[in-house]
């Protein structure tokens, strides 16, 4: 089913049903409020930034805790100051963006995680399109070489958790993998070897056939036997149950799944895109903050999060883009207005992270409604991507095959 103003309509109205009618219904974002949020955000960072001397991994009590060796998240700091040097042209953010992506360095050799392409894409090959330093793209296609080593040839998967050595979770595939087969993507532009892209799609080809179910929505889990290859079912570390739907992992399956309908012109994988996008709208309540999970059990009135949103937002302009369909924009930029008048920081002074409202872990009791990494590099994306498309395609490509 397309997005449509009816669609969008009846999420309105259903939501109403059930019983949000007083929540503020969200209108779309002038250019003049998104750059007052971009702004906000570089300054913010700006303040920060001399005092933040490893990886940002979530706040507590509104002040950043750390990763020395950026975890997953690793690439969203140096992506974020990337993202305010495009806003600003201050050099300075350059210069900070350069010297935390250089402490990446040692991952580029990591095989025991999917999370290559978080880790890389926004820091090292937006560092070598916007810098031309070939050090960075031979690194970035080296964390291309790790990530492959972890494909199940038999499932025709990459194995999310895990080192290769370890059986645990040796069949656990995710639906947050499908962000990081854009670093496989880039590496076979790069090298001219299609080896990194035929497992790119060989994966999106897997969790397009598992994960969507008939309305559009997905677990976050699938698992699968590894040494036969064989189905075993869905599952879910993150969100509320098996057959719910996590808001932040359905948000990385319709932009991934965009993503690779732009390297590949694959039809499937934009009906797919499509099919995700439309259920997530159509979950949406008419303040435009996702709750955590879309089926969590006191939504609409779950607990939030905003970083789904501003992931969702971006996937969104893409799809725009990608179908030339406007809805998609309008519920996009509706969702990069809620961010901005309901979830910044603005009224803190002691707040260190942009976006606040975020909830990383919520089955684990971790990080429920704080700030996370992830929103501000996406907050800052999404929002450049409507007021400065060309410098956001410079940084990650936004072209299409
Ligand atoms: N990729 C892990 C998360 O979204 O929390």
């Amino acid at each position: 089913m397309s997005v449509s103003r009816r669609s969008v309509l009846t999420t309105a109205a259903g939501a109403a049903v059930v019983g949000v009618a007083s929540t503020p219904a969200v209108g779309a974002a002038t250019p003049h409020a998104l750059r007052e949020a971009a702004d906000f955000a570089a300054e913010r960072i700006r303040t920060v930034a001399p005092n933040v001397t490893a990886f940002p991994v979530g706040t507590h009590f509104e002040k950043w805790v750390y990763s020395q060796n950026g975890g997953w998240v690793g690439g969203f700091w140096p992506g974020t100051l990337w993202m305010a040097w495009l806003h600003t042209r201050d050099d300075t953010f350059r210069t900070w963006a350069l010297a935390s992506a250089e402490k990446l360095a040692p991952r580029q050799y990591d095989t025991s995680t999917h999370d290559l392409g978080f880790l890389f894409y926004p820091s090292w090959a937006t560092a070598w399109r916007l810098t031309g330093d070939d050090a960075w793209r031979t690194g970035a296609v080296q964390a291309a070489e790790s990530l492959i080593q972890r494909y199940n040839p038999r499932g025709r998967f990459i194995r999310a958790w895990g080192a290769l050595t370890d059986p645990t979770n040796a069949g656990r595939v995710i639906i947050d993998t499908m962000m990081n087969l854009d670093l496989l993507a880039f590496a076979s532009r790069q090298t001219g070897d299609p080896k990194y892209l035929d497992i790119a799609v060989e994966h999106a080809r897997t969790t397009q056939r598992v994960f969507p179910r008939a309305d559009g929505s997905t677990p976050h889990v699938y698992d699968f036997d590894p040494d036969t290859g064989a189905p075993i079912g869905p599952n879910t570390v993150q969100g509320y149950s098996p057959t719910s739907c996590w808001s932040r992992g359905q948000a990385w399956g319709l932009y991934g799944f965009t993503t690779m309908y732009r390297r590949t012109g694959n039809a499937e994988f934009l009906a797919t895109a499509r099919r995700l996008a439309d259920f997530a709208v159509r979950s949406l309540t008419p303040d435009h903050v996702p709750v955590w999970d879309y089926r969590a059990p006191q939504q609409p009135h779950d607990i939030k999060d905003a970083s789904a949103g501003a992931i969702t937002a971006c996937g969104l302009l893409d799809l725009a883009d990608a179908t030339g369909r406007r809805s998609y924009r309008e519920v996009a930029l509706r969702l990069l207005t809620a961010l901005a008048e309901t979830c910044l920081t603005r009224n803190s002074a002691r707040a260190e992270a942009v976006v606040a409202r975020c909830t990383r872990h919520r089955p684990n009791e971790d990080g429920i409604e704080i700030s996370l990494p992830y929103a501000d590099y996406y907050l800052l994306e999404g929002i450049l991507r409507v007021l400065r498309p060309h410098e956001v395609d410079r940084a990650i490509d936004l072209s299409t095959v």
